[in-house]
């Protein structure tokens, strides 16, 4: 039995999704004839309070549309140092919008209102245009962090003093929904744009939506075209969606659950600095030493597959296909190490 604690993404459609899958009716969506995508754009849609969705083929591209929709060229984007949208997506900021990007150093990924308005440029024309905000809710990089929605109320405020745009990077939301009791409505008021993922903690093979305005989405829906993300019948990807909106969101709670229940036998292994604080499903372990190498790879031996995101530090995700007895399983072999 291997045990695979490398991302939320490794899941594997279970038979409920793929039965939804296979029912799927579908069309082609790019001349809007997809029932299904067309019922997962209006679904989550409602679900956030948006007027309209655009499902696509990754968080990546989500992101980076809504980036794309929100600037011009030679504009300022301003997002926590750690974030998805600077760090790991191939420079697409610069590359997609050409736009620079000026980095907040936040607590565990998570940005604070006088943070973003200190950094806004002043009107000057020596100085990049500042046009839009990035949260990312849970943050990656942060070990599944989740902002207190009141900071993020201060930061819509400073966004709309200073009419900039604002995005959420909600990858995982659905894990800081439920960590912290929230309602996707809240998130629909405040944001933009969000770009939400289908295929992390919910489970699904592929897929991601962006939510906004009509007029917003339907200019998503021309650089997706550009981007070479018009999909025909995809519409079998978004019956895993719409089944995963149904099913895996409350589930999530059980997640969370299970990686504290890791956390805290790592916490107490004599090789463990600290292990940052788990308030969803991502547990961030760092060493005394930098051997996080070495550490996957033990791990590796006894079937436990981890990811060392840095020298010193160990990230392990917890997701739908981990079990009630992989995690039984993996405490033992940590006591064990
Ligand atoms: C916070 C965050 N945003 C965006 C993405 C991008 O998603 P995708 O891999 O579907 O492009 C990821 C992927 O892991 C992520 O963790």
């Amino acid at each position: 039995m291997i045990i695979d604690f490398r991302s939320d993404t490794v899941t594997k459609p279970g038979p409920g999704m793929l039965e939804a899958m296979m029912k799927a009716q579908v069309g082609d969506d790019v001349f809007g004839e997809d029932p299904a995508i067309n019922e997962l754009e209006h679904l989550a849609a409602v679900m956030f309070g948006m007027e309209d969705g655009l499902f696509c083929p990754s968080g990546t591209m989500t992101n980076q549309i809504a980036i794309k929709c929100h600037t011009q060229p030679g504009d300022e984007v301003i997002c926590d140092e750690s974030a998805h949208v600077y760090q790991y997506e191939g420079g697409g900021i610069a590359f997609n919008s050409g736009a620079s990007v000026k980095l907040l150093a936040g607590d565990r990924g998570r940005i604070t209102a006088e943070q973003v308005r200190a950094a806004i440029n002043p009107d000057d024309a020596h100085r990049a245009k500042t046009s839009l905000v990035c949260l990312e809710n849970t943050s990656n990089r942060g070990g599944g962090s989740c902002y207190d929605f009141e900071e993020i109320r201060k930061i819509k405020s400073v966004c709309d003093e200073h009419h900039l745009a604002f995005h959420l990077d909600g990858a995982r939301v659905w894990n800081a929904i439920v960590a912290k009791s929230e309602t996707t409505l809240q998130y629909g008021e405040v944001f933009d744009s969000i770009s939400i993922c289908l295929s992390k903690s919910l489970g699904c093979p592929v897929g991601s939506l962006l939510l906004g305005r009509k007029d917003l989405i339907k200019k998503g829906r021309r650089v997706r075209k550009v981007f070479g993300g018009g999909m025909r019948q995809a519409g079998f990807l978004a019956a895993a969606g719409i089944y995963a909106l149904k099913n895996n969101i409350d589930r999530l709670a059980t997640d969370h659950e299970h990686a504290k229940k890791i956390a805290a036998t790592i916490a107490e292994k004599e090789f463990v600095k600290m292990v940052l604080p788990v308030e969803t499903n991502i547990i961030i372990f760092e060493l005394k030493e930098n051997n996080a190498a070495g550490i996957v790879s033990r791990l590796k031996e006894k079937d436990i597959l981890g990811y060392a995101i840095a020298p010193n530090r160990v990230r392990l995700v917890v997701h739908l296909d981990i079990t009630e007895d992989m995690i039984e399983q993996t405490i033992t072999t940590f006591k064990s190490l």
